[in-house]
Formats: C-alpha cells, structure tokens, sequence
C-alpha cells in the first residue's frame, strides 16, 4: 500500500464512532473507573481495571460485614466464599456446574497444587506414567513449577517446541503423548501470540493416551468461552485480574473435575481444606468435594473486586464479550495492517478467528522503545521481549474508539 492509499486516523476514528455506536455492549465501559491522562488502555489482558462502585463495596466491607459482624462473619459467610466465588466464575466463565471451582491462593500456588495432585494421582494408579508434558512457550511460571515437580517427584519432563507466533497443536500433542503421560500442562490462550488453542481436541488426544490434562486459563476466562464440563478437563486454574477485573494479586481459581474429586489430593494440607477444620483434631482429612482444594484461611477482602468483576461478566454474558473481542482485535488488525510496509510492522498472532485469543501481539524492532514512550503520553500497551507490542483489548472495558485513538499515537510515534 503507498503511503496515500493509508486510511488516515480521522478515517479510523470514524469507523471507531459507527462500531461504538452499534456495540450492544457499548454502555459498560462506562461502568468502569475512568483514568485521568489514559488516552487508550491495551492491557486488559494484564491488569483489568476497577469496575465502578468496587470503592463503595469495599468500603461497605470494612464497616459492615467486618467492622459490625467482626469474627461471627466467618460463620455466616465467609467461611463459605473460596467455593461460592467460584461457582460464580464457573458460572460465568467456565461451563463448569457448581461444586468443582474454588477461589484461593496465587495462580502459580494454585498451579503447584494441581499439577502436583494429578501427577500423584497417575503414579498412584501406574507408576509408568512419569512423564509430564509441557511447551517451551508457556508462560514462565508454568514452566517453572512444572520444573520443580518434576525435580521433587523424579518424574521426567517432555517439551513442546511451540512456535511463539502460534501455539501448541493437537498433533503436537499427539505426537509425545503415550503411555508414560501422567499429566499435559498447556495454556489455552498464549500469553505472546494470543494463540487459541483446540481445548476440546487436545484434553481427548491426551486422553486417549491415558494422561490427564490442566488447563491455564489465565488468558482466556472472561474473554473466551471456555466449555470446561462438555470437553471432559480433569482440572484448570487461572487468574481474576485480568479479564475478570479481580484487581492486583486478587486470587486464583482452580477447577477438579467432580470425577476426580474422591482420588486427587492436592499436597499442601491446611486446616481450611480438612474435614470440620474447627475440631482441630488429630491427622489431616480432606473436606469432601472441591473444598479440599483449599490449604490455609481464604483470602476473603480481595475476593470482594472479583465478585463485583464476575457478576458483571455474568450479566453481560461471555458469548456476547467473546463477539466484540473478536470485533476489537479485527479493528486493530485492520488497522495496523494498513499501515505501509515500510514501517516495518508485523503482526505476530494468528488471523482466523477460531485460533485467536482476545489480544493481539505486533512487533517491530523498536517497539521496548516505543513502549515507554506510548505509557508516558498514556497509551498503554505491553511490551514482550524480543520485539513484542501487546495490544490485549478487553472487550467491557475497551471501545472502538479507544483503539482508533491509541493505534493513531503508535503509528504517529513510528513513521511520518
Ligand atoms: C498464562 C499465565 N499463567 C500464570 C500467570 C501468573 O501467575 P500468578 O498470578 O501466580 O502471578 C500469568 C500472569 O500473567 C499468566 O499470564
């Protein structure tokens, strides 16, 4: 394209006012704290932001349901929230019925218990299947925990060559699974590329193998729909500070399928996970169902922004979310790929729609450099090394009009 076919940026900003118009969900953004200075917001897929009203409700918090109730409110409530909070993430964003989610602990805490307890689990049942499966591009702390239970377990880990500007392929997987699988370890959006993978197709590959499979759905709940009952996942963790505008370091949840429920125990054994934790008695004994899952007293204040985040997502409903982040990431796409090839810009994530997360990764050899420029005129991508800008568009917090305004700085900063 020469540089006067280019679509200019009023040409994008009104294509951005015709989408905003029409977006059915075009009203929450409004329900979203406003930032002073923020001219476009591109990390939604890092750090969500607050929904409006979360002050008030944790205000409310701290006089009434602490302040007034004081220690009874762990009887009359609180004590009950790492399962109903996550029912209503299941709910909301899993496709998962009630009694399989709690919220609690850290992604990466979370990920330890899980992986560790599924491995467990296969030894037990064969002590062949030593092997767990995970990809060279999954987020580091995957790797790492995956790392050390290997170390800790003598198990033996088998790689995955992923290609960062895709992602892991059910023929991948296929490919290495077999009957040493204990446990497949893989995220169901790629934290770089935005790569969606085929969830239903990999859990039955690995399945016909014997394995069991976990799920990281750090980048997709809230933005992807994700089926966790219909595909048969043995279990599953992700975060709610993304897409699910928990706040920072709110807690994780994780999913145990009801099935594995009596079998799977998870290693890090807490009071607030044993039968009747108030008998204090003698020896641990897992509290039936996923309330096992649990190790020490929940972290019930930062459990309020998720509830808030959750009931919002619910209402809005994630088949309509996942529509308009396909819409947000087309009009970026679009965008960008208007833009002269001279620039040097390409665009690192895949173009078919299945196979897409709800962001998109673009990159060019500049772009650590660009990144601090754009946060201090208050566009806010990410930057992912080696080249990586990371335009994650959270679909209730972000309007077209946003992107327009944001890709309009990036390509001012770039190229006459
Ligand atoms: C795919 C993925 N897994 C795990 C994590 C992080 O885990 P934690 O919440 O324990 O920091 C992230 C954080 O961004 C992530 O993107």
């Amino acid at each position: 394209m020469s540089a006067t076919d280019e679509p200019t940026a009023w040409d994008w900003a009104d294509a951005a006012a015709r989408l905003d118009r029409e977006d059915p969900l075009g009203s929450y953004a409004e329900q979203f704290e406003t930032a002073e200075g923020v001219v476009a917001y591109f990390d939604g897929n890092s750090l969500g932001r607050p929904v409006r009203g979360v002050a008030d409700r944790m205000a409310a918090f701290v006089r009434e349901d602490w302040g007034t109730r004081l220690i009874r409110n762990w009887d009359e409530a609180w004590m009950r929230w790492p399962e109903e909070t996550g029912d209503l993430v299941a709910a909301a964003a899993l496709g998962a019925a009630p009694g399989q989610t709690v919220v609690a602990d850290s992604t990466t805490v979370l990920l330890y218990k899980m992986l560790r307890a599924l491995a467990d689990a296969q030894v037990a049942a064969d002590p062949q299947r030593t092997e767990i499966v995970v990809d060279t591009d999954n987020f580091p702390t995957d790797r790492y925990v995956a790392e050390g239970i290997a170390a800790e377990r003598g198990m033996r880990l088998v790689w995955i060559e992923a290609d960062p500007a895709t992602g892991v392929t059910q023929e991948q997987v296929a490919q290495v699974v077999g009957g040493r699988t204990a446990v497949v370890l893989l995220s169901h959006v790629a934290y770089r590329s935005g790569y969606l993978a085929d969830a239903p197709a990999i859990t039955t590959a690995v399945h016909a193998a014997g394995g069991l499979v976990l799920w990281d759905l750090c980048h997709s709940a809230g933005s992807v729909p994700v089926e966790l009952d219909a595909w048969q996942v043995d279990a599953a963790v992700g975060c709610t500070y993304k897409y699910l505008n928990g706040g920072p370091g709110s807690p994780a949840f994780a999913y145990l399928a009801q099935r594995h429920q009596a079998t799977v125990r998870q290693p890090v054994q807490g009071w607030m996970g044993r039968r009747d934790p108030f008998l204090m008695g003698p020896g641990y004994e897992p509290a039936p169902g996923v309330r096992s899952l649990v190790s020490g007293t929940p972290p019930v204040v930062a459990m309020v922004p998720v509830r808030a985040g959750v009931q919002m997502l619910a209402e809005a409903g994630i088949g309509a979310v996942r529509e308009k982040s396909l819409a947000l990431t087309d009009f970026a796409w679009d965008i960008v790929a208007s833009w002269p090839a001279e620039l040097g810009v390409s665009i690192a994530s895949p173009r078919e729609h299945e196979c897409r997360g709800g962001h998109i990764t673009i990159r060019r050899h500049d772009f650590a450099e660009v990144n601090r420029e754009l946060w201090q005129r208050g566009v806010i991508p990410d930057f992912r090394e080696p080249d990586g800008l990371r335009l994650g568009l959270a679909p209730l917090s972000t309007t077209f009009a946003e992107v327009a305004a944001g890709l309009a700085v990036v390509r001012g900063l770039i190229g006459p």
